[in-house]
């Protein structure tokens, strides 16, 4: 007889109940292909009564989770709390210590405390899985981990924000406003309860540290990145980039420069015939940039319960197979801290989009701004509001630092003939 698994759920919204189903459907398959069986002893919600679209035995269901790390026989507790503290910290971390394997789908939790954590359980000699927390359904932390361990990372890159690249693609095909497609975003189920962090860029902020992590062998960096969102983005700007043979995405880019490593996360526009342009929808992209592999691209669905149910079942599969690994590939002994690029030193061309007043001397104005801080315009459009006495210059401009550009910003802001905080996404070379 196949030796039982006894599992615990912790958190049973949209991705809890699907992970219960999907699991239960595939039972017999998973235990040819593991050896063993996997059993959902434990399941603890927010609120039991809920209307669910499954039955749970009640037996299964549990009061407190902070004290299932103390039950003997439970192996595996699976956390799909998220956030970076409160329950899910505290059970995570207790969980660990009494020796139960964990798999999470927190990337918060695993950007904040990875680095604690994977200490813990290397030295209870148990598995902290999170192939769920980054990409969804497409399996780039393992790949990397274990697929890619001959090589060289140098760059890593992409769209690790399901929503945002859901709304950034359906305003420009449905030419619908933000609010609009949000909601469509919420009721699909992939924008987190508190759409903010999708939002501002920190959701994918998370996601690309744990990447970085992984990717070159280092600790999780806790520098202070550049994170911007896609809030500021509107209707307009994706139609002006459009026209001009580009497409805005929010992408995440981890690189090592000159052995220091810069992570960004800000929209970007980028080539409309460049691969990343064409990812549209609930679809995450990565590429990986390394040696002897080349460039190399995993894409997928990045969110929802169905792609982060596959994620979490690979997890419970690879504990079940058995054999401790170490959570972030390499002991943590010899993970090192890794210094950080001065990101004021980056450099990229840009799209600007400057609201002005529309009299006189307005463009001589702006223009000498621009060459005030050594930039150098490429292209010019101005279009007037005639209405409304107004107009916007969009500007592309050459190549410059993001120390010049902070200094534009400043004094373009201060301008007396512009009427809003210009708005300003890099231009991405793929
Ligand atoms: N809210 C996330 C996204 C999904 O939209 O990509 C979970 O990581």
């Amino acid at each position: 007889m196949a030796e039982m698994i006894n599992i615990a759920v912790v958190g049973f919204g949209n991705i809890g109940s699907y992970f219960y189903k999907t699991l239960e459907k595939n039972k017999n398959n998973i235990s040819v292909k593991t050896g063993k069986i996997p059993n959902i002893k434990y399941i603890c919600a927010k609120n039991i009564n809920k209307k669910r679209s499954i039955k749970i035995p009640k037996s299964k269901w549990f009061k407190n989770p902070l004290k299932l790390p103390l039950i003997d026989d439970l192996d595996i507790i699976v956390e799909l709390i998220g956030g970076s503290e409160g329950v899910a910290k505290k059970l995570v971390f207790s969980a660990l210590k009494n020796k139960k394997h964990v798999i999470t789908a927190n990337k918060a939790l695993m950007a904040k405390y990875g680095d604690q954590l994977a200490e813990l359980a290397e030295s209870n000699e148990v598995n902290l899985e999170y192939e769920a927390s980054v990409a969804g359904g497409i399996p780039i932390i393992r790949s990397i981990k274990e697929n890619l361990i001959a090589n060289k990372i140098n760059k890593i890159y992409g769209i690790l924000n399901g929503t945002t690249n859901f709304i950034l693609s359906s305003m420009e095909s449905s030419k619908k406003k933000f609010s609009d497609v949000l909601n469509e975003a919420k009721n699909l189920g992939f924008a987190e309860t508190n759409p903010s962090s999708d939002l501002d860029g920190n959701d994918s902020a998370s996601k690309l540290r744990i990447l970085s992590s992984i990717a070159f062998n280092k600790t999780i960096s806790k520098n202070k990145i550049l994170i911007e969102g896609i809030q500021n983005i509107n209707l307009t700007d994706i139609l002006h980039a459009k026209k001009l043979g580009f497409k805005i995405k929010l992408l995440s880019i981890s690189e090592i420069k000159e052995n220091k490593l810069i992570e960004r996360v800000h929209p970007c526009l980028i080539q409309n015939n460049s691969y990343l342009a064409n990812i549209d929808g609930v679809l995450n992209a990565i590429v990986i940039d390394g040696k002897p592999i080349g460039k190399s691209i995993f894409q997928g669905e990045g969110a929802g319960p169905g792609p982060t149910s596959s994620a979490l079942i690979s997890d419970l599969c690879s504990v079940m197979r058995g054999n401790i690994k170490f959570p972030f590939g390499i002991s943590s002994i010899f993970r090192k801290k890794i210094a950080k690029f001065n990101i004021l030193n980056h450099s990229c061309s840009s799209y600007l989009r400057i609201e002005v007043k529309d009299l006189p001397g307005v463009l001589s104005s702006i223009t000498k701004i621009f060459s005030k801080n050594k930039i150098s315009i490429k292209n010019l459009i101005q279009n007037p509001d005639k209405k409304n006495k107004k107009a916007s210059i969009i500007i592309i401009t050459h190549t410059n630092s993001e120390k010049n550009y902070n200094n534009l910003l400043f004094n373009l802001t201060k301008n007396k003939f512009v009427l809003k905080k210009p708005t300003f996404i890099r231009i991405e070379k793929m």
